[in-house]
């Protein structure tokens, strides 16, 4: 057993009205009683930071999903990661599949996105993953490290980062690699991060990808999993505990 204290993170995409909060709400008394062995995040919809922060209290952090590079400026549309910390957000997603597939986003736009969640005092949490067509084609493990390295910016520590592994062709659709396949994943990022700082072998690497109560306790006793992003099954307090059960006091 390693001594990383894991992350459970959820990921609420474009999900999520006020009512919700009850669900963020059910998750932080529960996680306040369980005292689970990790740490747990939701990430609302950036209309539902702030309020999220005040109905969670200290028991669950709350992230923002997506930020933009600079602090401020005429960016129609777009918040700042000092907005999110001023809001109350303790971390970022940066560079989710659906960001990069829908919105264009390339690495060196995610290395500018997680210094700006740095430089706002954020964890940032840097999403890579392959597709289908990708890991059909023999490039899983290529596609992979070449998106973490083009997406990690100067000063990235093990406090300050977080990894998430989704391959795009698990997430929303109930399918998941093998043990063995997000293992040999997992054993790259690692070795990445260990060559490239002092401290990598403390980063926590998340797995993500049709993460679910009945495949969470499988999925991360794998070697080098240190947590789940969780997207579907975080909009319930009923999933999401069930998940965090993986991890018991
Ligand atoms: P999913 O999404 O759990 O619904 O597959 C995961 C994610 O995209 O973070």
């Amino acid at each position: 057993m390693s001594d990383i204290r894991p992350l459970v993170a959820g990921n609420w995409k474009m999900n999520g009205l006020r009512a919700a909060l009850d669900e963020a709400r059910a998750v932080a008394v529960a996680v306040a009683a369980k005292q689970p062995a990790a740490d747990v995040m939701i990430c609302p919809p950036a209309t539902l930071v702030a309020s999220m922060v005040g109905a969670v209290g200290e028991a669950i952090a709350v992230g923002g999903q997506d930020c933009h590079a600079n602090e401020t400026g005429a960016h129609t549309g777009d918040i700042s990661a000092e907005m999110l910390a001023d809001a109350g957000a303790g971390a970022v997603i940066v560079g989710h599949s659906e960001r990069r597939a829908d919105h264009g986003e390339l690495s060196r736009d995610v290395a500018a996105k997680a210094a700006a969640a740095h430089r706002a005092g954020l964890l940032a949490i840097i999403c890579v993953g392959e597709t289908a067509g990708e890991r059909a084609a023999g490039l899983t493990l290529q596609v992979v490290e070449r998106q973490l390295a083009g997406s990690l910016p100067e000063g990235v520590t093990a406090a300050n980062t977080v990894i998430a592994y989704e391959p795009v062709w698990a997430i929303g659709t109930g399918l998941t690699p093998t043990t063995e396949d997000v293992g040999q994943v997992h054993t790259a990022l690692r070795g990445a991060m260990v060559a490239k700082l002092d401290d990598g072998g403390g980063v926590r690497l998340l797995y993500g990808g049709s993460v679910k109560p009945g495949n969470a306790a499988e999925l991360m006793g794998i070697d080098n999993v240190d947590g789940a992003l969780v997207g579907g099954a975080s909009l319930t307090a009923k999933d999401f505990l069930g998940i965090i059960d993986a991890f018991p006091s």
